[in-house]
């Protein structure tokens, strides 16, 4: 067994393991490289050389517990035929909402358009580098992907005007994006995913009165789907406040927690494994400051099982011998 698995499954209390979210990404030279080379991010995203090559250069480097799957949770809405940019120094652009034009979109053509993920995540599953270890694969949740193709960039801190003033379409969307989402997970598993990480990474956009119909109802299908799949689920509602509800509810075989949330709270309130929580600017300061801060969660989770992670993806300013500091530092512990 994976020490990830053991720690998900078996709740496995020692033996750290560790894997970072945007592990692959521009703070590494080699990543850089193949990204000015390759200005369409959906392009690079559906090159299946490319894409494998890229989820396999932390491994090279750090003694990782798992590779996630070079990816973006967009390529959702992009194959459901909404148009998605990635523009620089802005971040995602998607276009018009057409919901009777994504009504007629077919798991044929979804998949046919998505084929060079899977067959990248298949080619990674064979690689020696992922022996023994985890291959995650992973979706935007569908309260994020909502967010996305509803306010069509990034919210920063809250939503554009009127966002829920078409009841009808979120309605009509949530329902696609349910059966999608699951295809898109069947196919991830079916091609060597051993773990599915879901991210809603705009769950603390959220009044409590709206968690259950945005969140807890949508999360908790796709989580109950992925268990029926014989699959671990870890979720990341980030900013969500109250994970002891969302884990009541929603039961993923584990959480990942954001770094404004107090470890030692969670660590009291949650029995279900744990998995992140760093500030991914700590790995901006210095190495004496890292140890402190990554000894801060290891002791207060070490009764606990725990997935050594961040709060929030690997920053593209990061120096990666704080990485490789970090990833020895945890594995030694
Ligand atoms: O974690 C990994 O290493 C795997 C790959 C991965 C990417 N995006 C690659 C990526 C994963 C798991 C994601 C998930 C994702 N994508 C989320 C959820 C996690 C989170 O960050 O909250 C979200 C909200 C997105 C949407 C998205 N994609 C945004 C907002 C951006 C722009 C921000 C940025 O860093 O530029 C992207 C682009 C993106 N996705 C990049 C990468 C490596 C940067 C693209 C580049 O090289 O310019």
């Amino acid at each position: 067994m994976t020490p990830i698995q053991d720690c998900l499954i078996n709740k496995k209390k020692t033996n750290t393991p560790i894997w970072l979210m945007r592990q692959a990404g521009r703070y590494l030279p080699e990543f850089r490289k193949i990204r000015k080379l390759n200005p369409n991010f959906i392009n690079l995203c559906l090159n299946e050389e490319l894409s494998s090559e890229i989820t396999l250069q932390p491994l090279k480097r750090f003694n990782l517990d798992a590779a996630i799957i070079f990816s973006d949770i967009l390529m959702l809405p992009y194959a459901l035929n909404q148009k998605v940019e990635f523009k620089k120094n802005f971040g995602p652009a998607l276009g018009f909402l057409d919901s009777d034009k994504m009504l007629s979109v077919n798991e044929i053509d979804f998949l046919e358009k998505l084929n060079p993920i899977y067959k990248s995540i298949n080619k990674v599953s064979k690689n020696d580098l992922i022996k023994d270890k985890d291959l995650i694969g992973f979706v935007g949740a569908p309260w994020t992907l909502l967010v996305y193709m509803i306010n069509k960039h990034s919210p920063k801190k809250k939503l554009i005007k009127n966002f829920f003033e078409n009841k009808i379409l979120i309605d009509k969307i949530l329902i696609i994006l349910e059966k999608f989402l699951k295809i898109h997970i069947k196919q991830q598993i079916q091609n060597g995913a051993t773990v599915i990480q879901i991210f809603d990474s705009w769950a603390g956009l959220l009044p409590k009165k709206d968690l259950p119909n945005y969140i807890y109802i949508p999360t908790l299908n796709l989580v109950n789907y992925i268990k029926s799949l014989n699959t671990p689920v870890i979720c990341f509602p980030r900013g969500i406040k109250n994970y002891k509800e969302f884990c009541e509810t929603v039961k993923p075989d584990a959480i990942n927690i954001d770094y404004e949330i107090d470890p030692i709270s969670i660590s009291k309130e949650i029995k279900i494994p744990v998995q992140g929580g760093l500030n991914p600017k700590i790995l901006l300061s210095d190495k004496e400051n890292l140890k402190k801060e990554t000894l801060k969660y290891l002791n207060t989770f070490k009764d606990h099982p725990y997935i050594f992670n961040l709060g929030h993806g690997v920053i593209p300013e990061t120096d990666p011998s704080m990485v490789e500091y970090l990833v020895k530092f945890v594995k030694d512990y």
